[in-house]
């Protein structure tokens, strides 16, 4: 008996050790875990709004079970920056992470290694405050003009969006820190995306919306991802094994944790047994249902085991579970920088010509000449700027915004003075006229912002004798929770008075007008861009905006930022715009499961198009796919952005060598200052009209390092002939069509610079026939 107690003792440490996770017996773990245990894990712990939580304003957490050695882990929400409170109960400390730029701002670099560096930024961040997982990117394609988390996305396009997506990914995850790109998938719009069906084509869906996730997880590897809230040609996003089991897992290969989006799905034994992992921030009611559907054996235990495993396969890696000890200190400074920089080189100069006004003749009004000093900002969004979008991804964590004034002076401008104090008063006089009762307390929605000041011609007329050139902001805002509407598409009567009369009044003084748009999503700019002298389209940079505004303005930065989305003529000009929630007066379908028309009223009405469903009946035609294949004209094409010098491409040429075609082609720089260049490479398939595929489209772009007048850089880039495929329902393949495919070196989707053509030999290949729309569309054809 002795022998055998000892014999127990001396085994104990053995089987205590190895019940404590580590990277390699996680299998071992699995096995030692209650049931109970498991049902936790596969749940969230809530969110921290609370003011003692670890870390408060935060996303949420993982569940840890110490007697196994699992950690909790920590999440939180970045759209432009790590989202957590700035001040914690009992402590007396400031918690400022930076606030990175717009995730819009990033993708108009063009640039993945802006990406990267942005990544790294907020990887760093997460690491040295103490977290482990950060909730982006986001990535949903931009579709529409309207939606209310377009600032959050990157582009209409699925290459950019997924290179862009991939370059921050694995910035992010450089840190060690977990990256989720999100919202998967087709989340593209936010009124009722609680509930709201995405209905497309298994084509659409392959060429378009799945593939700048399959980009990105291709060349990534996220760790984790985000499922999102909507139903997508029937079932739940979350709850759709095809999709997150079928496509991804099996054909993509990824081995990730999925993690739903925070609240998603009506069926927690559903999305456990569609492969989606873990459910946040977890309910009561989904634990007792995860346990009494692994009780009767609804819910197979391998399953269960299969997402506790990707679970845990995910801990592992976690700073917390490596025990890092993290000093709140990243270099906040050098993060700065990158912000600066970044924010400068995702501005995108849209017109800088002098025809607004022939007289006035000499040189472009940008960069501001030496003969500028005295600068007249106009429009209450100049001294009420906007760094960045609002709602739970949005920014709000950051303790400082440069503003334009700011960014103005420290270039060495005088800002009219006397504007200044006009326009604090009349925001101040404005937010009692909107706010009687102050502002909500709590508000995903951007709060209304000032209507216009306007100035009588005297009033004009002395603010020009004290400027050299005027600046107009236009500013635009929006959020998670809700979409903008058509009105906001347009200006507003006070901005399009501002507009005529300080061009008028200034041209006739022979001064120039320059106009920002601080914006969140495209506007119009075809209706009055003819009267101003420079558009400038500044998007929203994050904490350092004035400073990168202000760069690209006096010329320090040349801008080589490019549109990531086509800016159209008229709202209603794109064909998905007939499928959209354009006009929903009832702003409470905004979106939030506590908020959004909830399920029971659903069942009792019949539906109701772009609320309950959206036809995606544009097909594969988003964006420029649009535009371009059916000759519609735009106000700035996608891939469209001027510098401050000409750029001139030569030597192209275009090769194939098995499956790889090289394309090079040298990028000189021909005018007289420094510069980047973005280099589009768009490929028309032949017969892509008798085909149905667009005229022309992205498959790789690159962008050059700061070329000096007269320097050129030889830039080459490759395709690979499956990166040709378009999607065949009928076969359920993806099929690239033997024949001549024509290479194109363009500066935007309307400027074919350089063109070059090579025979390609037909590839295939058989995917699942899976995800079909269970309703008839009414698809777009050429
Ligand atoms: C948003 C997600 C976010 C989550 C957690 C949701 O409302 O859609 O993007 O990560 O909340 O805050």
């Amino acid at each position: 008996m002795k022998k055998i107690l000892l014999a127990i003792i001396a085994l104990l440490p053995l089987v205590a050790s190895a019940q404590q996770l580590r990277a390699d017996n996680i299998d071992e773990v699995v096995n030692a875990m209650t049931l109970e245990e498991k049902c936790h894990l596969v749940l969230g712990c809530g969110m921290h709004f609370n003011d003692d939580a670890k870390f408060p304003g935060t996303a949420g957490s993982t569940f840890s079970i110490a007697r196994l050695g699992i950690p909790e882990t920590y999440c939180a929400d970045s759209q432009q920056g790590l989202r957590m409170d700035s001040k914690r109960a009992w402590d007396h400390n400031d918690y400022f992470p930076t606030d990175f730029v717009a995730s819009m701002t990033l993708a108009s670099t063009w640039d993945r290694e802006a990406a990267y560096k942005v990544g790294k930024g907020i990887g760093n961040e997460v690491k040295e405050f103490g977290l482990d997982w950060i909730l982006s990117p986001s990535m949903n394609l931009i579709r529409n003009p309207l939606c209310g988390r377009n600032h959050e996305y990157y582009s209409e396009d699925p290459y950019l969006s997924g290179t862009i997506a991939a370059g921050y990914v694995c910035g992010v995850q450089s840190e060690g820190t977990a990256a989720c790109p999100k919202h998967f998938i087709a989340n593209n719009q936010e009124t009722n995306r609680n509930n709201n069906i995405s209905q497309m084509s298994q084509r659409a869906l392959r060429e378009i919306y799945l593939k700048a996730f399959e980009i990105m997880v291709k060349e990534s590897n996220p760790w984790t991802i985000m499922t999102s809230y909507n139903k997508l040609n029937g079932p739940y996003a979350v709850q759709n094994y095809d999709l997150l089991t079928t496509i991804v897992r099996d054909e993509w290969g990824w081995k990730g944790m999925y993690v739903s989006d925070w609240n998603a799905g009506d069926d927690a034994v559903a999305a456990m047994k569609a492969g989606n992992d873990m459910l946040q921030p977890g309910q009561d009611k989904q634990y007792q249902a995860i346990l009494a559907a692994a009780k009767s054996g609804e819910l197979p235990m391998e399953i269960l085991d299969a997402n506790v495993k990707r679970i845990l396969e995910y801990v592992v890696k976690t700073h917390n579970f490596k025990g890092y000890k993290a000093g709140n200190n990243p270099n906040l400074k050098v993060h700065a920088q990158v912000v600066r920089e970044v924010g400068a080189d995702g501005i995108v100069l849209l017109k800088n010509e002098t025809s607004a006004n022939p007289s006035i003749g000499g040189e472009k009004p940008l960069p501001l000449g030496k003969n500028v000093k005295r600068v007249a900002l106009f429009g209450c969004t100049s001294y009420d700027w906007i760094s960045g979008g609002s709602g739970f991804g949005g920014t709000s964590v950051g303790h400082y915004t440069v503003s334009l004034v700011e960014g103005l002076r420290t270039a060495g401008y005088e800002v009219y003075k006397p504007l200044i104090g006009t326009y604090t008063k009349h925001i101040a006089d404005e937010e009692k006229r909107l706010f009687p009762e102050g502002r909500p307390k709590f508000s995903l929605q951007p709060p209304a912002r000032a209507d216009e000041k306007q100035f009588t011609a005297d009033e004009l007329n002395n603010i020009i004798a004290g400027s050299d050139v005027a600046i107009i902001s236009l500013g635009r805002k929006s959020g998670e929770a809700a979409d903008r509407s058509e009105a906001d598409f347009y200006l507003k009567e006070g901005e399009k008075e501002l507009i005529k009369t300080v061009s008028e009044t200034y041209h006739a003084k022979g001064k120039k007008v320059v106009v920002l748009l601080d914006i969140c999503s495209p506007i119009d700019v075809a209706s009055w861009q003819n009267q101003i002298d420079a558009v400038v389209c500044t998007w929203q940079g994050g904490q350092e905006s004035g400073f990168s505004v202000a760069d690209v303005l006096c010329g320090k930065v040349n801008p080589s930022g490019k549109l990531p989305m086509t800016f159209q003529i008229n709202y209603g000009d794109a064909y998905a715009d007939k499928n959209f929630p354009a006009n929903v007066d009832d702003k409470t379908l905004g979106a939030m499961f506590m908020w959004g028309r909830n399920k029971d009223d659903n069942k009792k009405r019949a539906p109701q198009a772009n609320i309950d469903f959206t036809n995606y009946e544009e097909d594969i035609y988003v964006g420029y796919r649009y535009f371009d294949s059916f000759d519609k004209p735009v106000a700035y094409p996608f891939g469209f952005g001027l510098s401050y010098t000409t750029f001139a491409y030569e030597n192209l040429t275009c090769s194939i060598d098995g499956d790889i075609v090289t394309v090079t082609v040298d990028v000189k720089n021909t005018g007289s200052r420094a510069g980047r260049n973005v280099v589009e490479l768009f490929v028309a398939a032949p017969n892509s009209k008798k085909l149905n595929k667009p005229e022309k489209e992205l498959r790789n772009y690159a962008k050059t390092k700061l070329l000096k007048p007269g320097q050129a850089e030889t830039v080459t880039m490759t395709v690979k002939t499956e990166d040709l495929a378009s999607f065949n329902e009928k076969a359920s393949a993806w099929k690239t069509d033997a024949g001549v495919y024509t290479f194109m070196i363009c500066s935007s989707a309307n400027n074919v610079e350089a063109q070059a053509t090579v025979k390609v030999k037909a590839w295939s290949q058989k995917v699942h026939n899976v995800m079909k729309p269970n309703v008839k569309l009414n698809l777009l054809k050429r």
